[in-house]
């Protein structure tokens, strides 16, 4: 296809976590200077307002497997408006480098010769823990963290869980709700019983939720799950730094007592 346009270019922006403020500075003046927008399920709509006039946004989300378009239609199209309009703006949630197919985008459209660039984003993996209140690293209680995919391309569960819980470190793990049962399983056997974990449901969010627990207890959670809303899991001792993991755990101790 003949480009129409002088520099057609791709900027992949991180819509950030949820919360519409939580895009960087840089992010937000891309989509102010848009010529178009193909946006994923995760972006809050919010951030969409901020294009000019008369700029197309289109919606190529992919969720609960209703894929509207394959990631080589996307990939297509990313390449095809860049030559037709000029600047596309590709909005991804969180970062578009953390398990948001980033990567090969930017491989074929320049495979395709046209530019590209990317504005990193806030993941979730870092920031719904962090605007729950539960830190991914403290002093003296652990030295890393592993942020893995629960679910992997072929919908299994990532071999890594397992590596990762015979480690001492967090593990934040996306994508791993409809998982949630098995990865707890293998977690449960190398990690100590009283391990605290956490899921949170829609973080940043007015609709956040955020269930918490010990290992020994994943399944009485498993009901208060909502499979329709994205969610983490993060797993080790710094969840029990939110600041109500020891009341509500005294509370299920109190409840098992008497
Ligand atoms: C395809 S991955 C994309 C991750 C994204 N690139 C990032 O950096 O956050 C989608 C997964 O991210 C997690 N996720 C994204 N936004 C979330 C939110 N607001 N609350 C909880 N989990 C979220 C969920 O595990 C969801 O299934």
């Amino acid at each position: 296809m003949k480009s129409s346009v002088k520099n057609p270019k791709v900027i992949l922006v991180g819509a950030g976590p949820g919360d519409a403020e939580l895009i960087t500075v840089k992010g937000l003046k891309a989509i102010k200077n848009a010529d178009i927008v193909l946006y994923d399920a995760l972006v809050n709509k919010e951030l969409l307002k901020h294009t000019q006039e008369g700029v197309e946004c289109v919606y190529v989300g992919k969720r609960s497997n209703l894929h509207k378009y394959t990631q080589g239609k996307i990939n297509q199209m990313l390449v095809d408006y860049a030559l037709k309009y000029g600047t596309v703006v590709r909005l991804k949630g969180g970062d578009s480098y953390v398990f948001g197919r980033g990567a090969e985008e930017v491989d074929f459209i320049e495979s395709q010769g046209v530019e590209t660039e990317v504005i990193p984003g806030i993941s979730s993996a870092l920031s719904v823990p962090a605007s729950q209140g539960i830190p991914l690293t403290k002093r003296s209680i652990n030295e890393s963290f592993w942020v893995i995919t629960g679910t992997t391309s072929d919908g299994n569960v990532s071999k890594d869980i397992n590596l990762g819980a015979q480690s001492s470190a967090t593990l934040v793990v996306l994508m791993g709700l409809r998982n949630f049962e098995v990865i707890m399983e293998q977690v449960a056997v190398h990690r100590h019983k009283l391990t605290p974990f956490a899921i949170i449901q829609n973080g940043t969010l007015p609709n956040e939720k955020i269930t918490m627990n010990t290992l020994n207890n994943y399944k009485g959670v498993v009901s208060s799950i909502d499979y329709s809303s994205p969610g983490i899991i993060v797993i080790g001792d710094v969840v029990g730094e939110h600041p109500s993991f020891l009341e509500e755990e005294i509370q299920r101790v109190l409840e098992i007592a008497f």
